[in-house]
């Protein structure tokens, strides 16, 4: 009966229906009495599942979503094998941006199989070289009042033309592309307000530059920023695009502006104004937290090795030596920060001890600068031109020297993301990274003179031909799968009972990093889950992959705080295509206990620590009424080395259902 009302409730809720009307209604009462925040009128908007209420899990409607190749292939993967013919969403495009390098067939088959995969199914596909997703999202696709989600952190980049953007899992994306809701805490609200308007070289990074500094990196964590004041009229679509960009590294769930003329003036010169619609938050919305910034005092700001919030005015580091200056990345390439640069290096030559990189965002941007005569600035400096794609952000080239100083317009300037260990990595606007690279030293571009203005264009060069459509007919199309693209492991239906052995004893604390590796030369693996299987669980018990092979698998008792680190999906995947059903543990890490369930791996805690000592590698272990005990929310029973003893599976009611469903792709299939 248990199981029959979670179902129940996820089929009032899930898809596009807004059925739940007791709880829309109470929400209502709620929001009657009280002025909203631009992000309550777009959840509310979007809510089918849950009550608004802050920390309180809720279900959102996605109107569109987006995949990039790194985290694409796995999420097509796990959206075939929910079985759903055509998209649900009103937009779902497929993105080939972070490994353009093709530098073995791997990559080149991911590409292929993601192309074919999203003509099928109703996707738009944008080809390697027309540019970084989030860039050309906002170009293309991007509106005011939607919800998106990406399998990417930076997908809150939509919050500045006004739309709720979220970073999420590929899993998640799958699931909203088959029609389901997105789970998140409902987030508290935080309100930026921006007074003033920029001064000459002072630029849109360091708007979020100082907001990093006055927040820090953990300080947005489970609440939406919001950017509010009469600064917010003076700053054009690309600049709070870097801003809501970089809210990723502030922990923030997502950030996000108000849609007002501004936004009204690019959607129309990108042809697409009849997706405009005004947002702004009511003039008594209620806000957890307020932060200012007064664009008129700002100045230009640097982030410093080794994290984004250690941020100091440029004016005060002092004038470094600079080996490499990176211009580029969904942070800042867009038209209008690649106009700057041109104008800052034409009739210049960059300083012979600097390597100068620039990777226009789009192929829109970088087709604009080459009819426009940008481009030929750009080039008769002595500037490298990089593809228009992630490059060296995500490592595909242009590691520093060692000990190398880089400026980079980037987001991140994490010890060893650039791909040398020693380099030192600042975070700095195109601005100061122009200037540097012609000084060859760190610079205040306040002192280089008069600042270049730039306009806005009242017209987009628009050209989609590297947009692939999806077919009309997708019977005619065949998925292409490589060698590399291997199926996704489904779970199956929980069983009444469960008896195996346990495959595998370990100590406390163990990582997402013990039960796989990470590390480049296993990274083009990422669709071939049988290949990455071997290496599961290595360099903890090297016989682990064969041990589980011979048993068909079996139970994984661990210690405490197991599964912390990263929150990579495949540590449930690996395990749960070599057999294993569940995970005894003392105590786990959050999210992968979430990933756990969502791969349909029941995730048990010892209900006395005490009993982790009395069983061992080996033993037979058997849960005796696992169906009935997970549907009716209790403690589960075990069965071990002649010993009868308790475990909580503490988990919320769609995760229930998800573990009787056998997984939450299980457990969406069965919605539809
Ligand atoms: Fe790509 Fe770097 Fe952005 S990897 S999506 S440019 S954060």
């Amino acid at each position: 009966a248990v199981e029959a009302a979670i179902l129940l409730r996820f089929r009032k809720n899930a898809g596009h229906g807004m059925s739940d009307t007791r709880v829309r209604d109470k929400n209502k009462e709620r929001f009657d009495i009280m002025g909203m925040t631009i992000a309550e009128k777009i959840l509310k908007a979007h809510l089918v599942d849950g009550e608004m209420v802050k920390g309180e899990e809720i279900g959102l409607r996605i109107d569109q979503t987006l995949t990039q190749d790194a985290t694409g292939t796995m999420a097509y993967l796990q959206f075939e094998a929910m079985g759903v013919d055509q998209v649900k969403t009103e937009r779902s495009v497929a993105y080939i941006d972070h490994n353009t390098l093709q530098s073995g067939f791997e990559n080149a088959d991911d590409h292929k199989y993601i192309g074919t995969v999203a003509k099928k199914h109703g996707i738009y596909y944008s080809k390697a070289g027309n540019g970084i997703c989030h860039q050309v999202h906002l170009e293309r696709f991007g509106a005011p009042g939607k919800t998106l989600i990406g399998s990417d952190s930076h997908t809150p980049t939509g919050g500045g033309i006004g739309m709720l953007a979220f970073g999420a899992g590929g899993l998640d994306v799958a699931v909203a592309m088959g029609g389901g809701a997105y789970y998140i805490p409902m987030p508290k609200m935080v309100r930026v307000t921006l007074t003033g308007k920029l001064k000459p070289w002072v630029a849109a990074k360091d708007i979020i530059l100082d907001v990093l500094r006055q927040m820090t990196v953990k300080g947005g964590v489970g609440k939406i920023v919001e950017y509010a004041g009469p600064g917010v009229a003076t700053l054009s679509v690309p600049e709070r695009a870097t801003i809501t960009n970089m809210g990723a590294e502030l922990g923030a769930t997502t950030s996000i502006f108000p849609s007002d003329e501004v936004t009204r003036a690019f959607l129309k010169a990108q042809g697409r104004e009849e997706v405009y619609v005004p947002l702004a938050s009511d003039p008594d919305a209620v806000y957890d937290e307020e932060y200012m910034v007064d664009l008129d005092n700002l100045v230009p700001l640097a982030a410093m090795p080794h994290m984004p919030d250690n941020v100091k005015p440029v004016s005060e580091i002092g004038e470094i030596k600079v080996n490499q200056c990176c211009i580029g990345s969904c942070t800042n390439s867009s038209y209008y920060d690649m106009m700057k640069v041109a104008a800052i290096l034409k009739g210049k030559h960059v300083h012979p001890d600097v390597s100068l990189t620039i990777s226009p965002g789009s192929m829109q941007v970088f087709n604009m600068l080459a009819k426009n005569g940008a481009l030929s600035d750009i080039i008769a400096a002595g500037a490298r031109i990089l593809e228009c794609a992630c490059g060296p952000c995500i490592g595909m080239g242009q590691s520093p020297e060692s000990a190398g100083v880089s400026l980079r317009t980037f987001n991140r300037n994490f010890e060893g993301r650039s791909g040398t260990q020693d380099a030192q990595i600042y975070l700095v606007s195109p601005e100061v990274a122009a200037a540097s690279a012609l000084t060859g030293v760190l610079t205040d571009p306040r002192t280089l003179g008069e600042a270049p203005e730039i306009q806005m264009p009242e017209h987009f060069d628009i050209n989609d031909s590297m947009i692939i459509p999806p077919a009309e007919d997708p019977s005619t199309v065949e998925v292409r799968r490589g060698p590399n693209i291997k199926p996704f492991p489904l779970g199956h239906e929980l069983e009444d009972s469960y008896a195996g052995k346990i495959v595998l004893k370990t100590e406390d604390n163990i990582t997402t990093d013990h039960i796989l590796p990470a590390g480049s030369k296993l990274l083009p693996y990422r669709s071939n889950i049988p290949y990455y299987s071997n290496y599961c669980f290595i360099n903890v018990d090297p016989k682990f992959p064969a041990r589980c092979q011979e048993q068909g698998g079996g139970v994984i008792v661990g210690g405490a705080n197991y599964g912390q680190g990263s929150s990579r999906e495949h540590a449930a995947l690996v395990p749960l295509y070599l057999g294993v059903r569940a995970v005894l543990t003392k105590s786990f890490a959050r999210i992968h206990k979430a990933n756990l369930v969502n791969s349909g791996i029941i995730p048990l805690t010892f209900a006395d620590p005490a009993d982790y000592d009395k069983i061992n590698l080996g033993d037979v272990i058997s849960l005796p009424n696992i169906r009935e005990e997970i549907a009716a929310g209790g403690q589960v029973t075990v069965v071990c080395g002649g010993r009868t003893f308790k475990a909580d599976c503490d988990v919320s009611d769609r995760q229930r259902g998800a573990l009787l469903a056998g997984g939450t792709l299980n457990y969406a299939k069965k919605q539809h």
